[in-house]
């Protein structure tokens, strides 16, 4: 029942809307797959995407996921916006209200500003990435791929590794994938690691025990921008103790896959030749987030 329904976070989404979410995204996929991407599903709707932070998959999945559906959609490029003349989120908000709009898609630096949002304007919303609160829709799409991989969710074994304090990618994956009672372990540097966290998950002592025996080895961009803190000692003591490579995958079970949200930073969270090789479903990973936009956008604007 996601029919009108504003998509804010995992944390309190049902297990059942997400199943709805993941077999949708199933046959929006097979449509991709054919190269389907004239449909008249979404016809005389409008969509707007208003991005307060970077953003090259979230931006164009969604972007591409509703023109594909035959809806009209406008990007709203915040640095050349009202914005910048100091209208506030609410008159912008209310603005798009004005314009008819039915679904603002929404990444700000701030938590809970899309939540703000839905609470004020008649459109619905959907939380493209909220500081370090959640990415509901990024985790929705991992959630996918693992699905698709190993045909279930239930009892995998995730390792989640790098800069889980900043992330709003491991929330909604931890969120998301404990109703399936997925097993999560964690690793980071102690200052990479939000407060409180193991109330969540486990944290490991290593790399390698975090990978041992996993199924699902998602690495998290480190945030070099952030090194200027001073949260670990460089960039190559960091490869050294928490890099992903090749020796250290084979700790992984049979049949393992390596997942990252992008942007990848390359040789630092994980080695080149393992983004690139066999494990890798980080190309699977976009075109599988573009299925789960078109998916949600029909979900919610249309229904089943
Ligand atoms: N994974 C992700 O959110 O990527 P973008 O920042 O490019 O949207």
């Amino acid at each position: 029942m996601l029919k009108g329904k504003s998509i804010l976070g995992l944390q309190d989404m049902s297990k059942q809307d997400i199943i709805t979410i993941l077999d949708e995204t199933k046959i929006m996929k097979k449509h991709l797959l054919k190269d389907e991407k004239a449909m008249d599903t979404l016809k005389g709707k409008s969509v707007v995407t208003l991005f307060y932070e970077n953003s090259t998959r979230t931006r164009t999945s969604f972007e591409n996921a509703c023109k594909f559906l035959g809806a009209n959609v406008t990007s709203i490029s915040v640095a050349t916006s009202s914005v910048n003349k100091g209208e506030s989120l609410l008159d912008t908000g209310k603005t798009l209200d004005a314009m008819r709009t039915d679904l603002v898609v929404i990444r700000h630096s701030m938590s809970g500003a899309p939540a703000y949002l839905d609470k004020n304007i008649n459109a619905l919303v959907v939380n493209a990435g909220d500081g370090m609160h959640e990415h509901p829709t990024q985790a929705l799409l991992d959630m996918f791929t693992m699905r698709e991989h190993f045909g279930k969710l239930e009892g995998l074994k995730v390792a989640i590794i790098g800069d889980i304090k900043h992330s709003r990618v491991a929330r909604s994956n931890i969120y998301g994938l404990q109703k399936f009672d997925a097993q999560i372990k964690l690793f980071a540097p102690n200052t990479l690691l939000p407060q409180g966290i193991q109330q969540l998950a486990p944290v490991c002592e290593s790399v390698e025990e975090a990978i041992a025996g996993s199924d699902v080895v998602m690495a998290l961009r480190i945030q070099l921008e952030r090194q200027q803190k001073g949260l670990f000692p460089s960039v190559g003591e960091y490869v050294k103790f928490y890099g992903i490579t090749e020796e250290r995958l084979k700790l992984a079970n049979d049949n393992a896959i390596l997942m990252h949200p992008g942007p990848v930073n390359r040789n630092v969270e994980v080695d080149s030749a393992c983004v690139d090789g066999e494990m890798s479903k980080i190309n699977e990973q976009v075109l599988n987030g573009l299925a789960v936009r078109m998916a949600l956008a029909k979900l919610m604007l249309k229904g089943e």
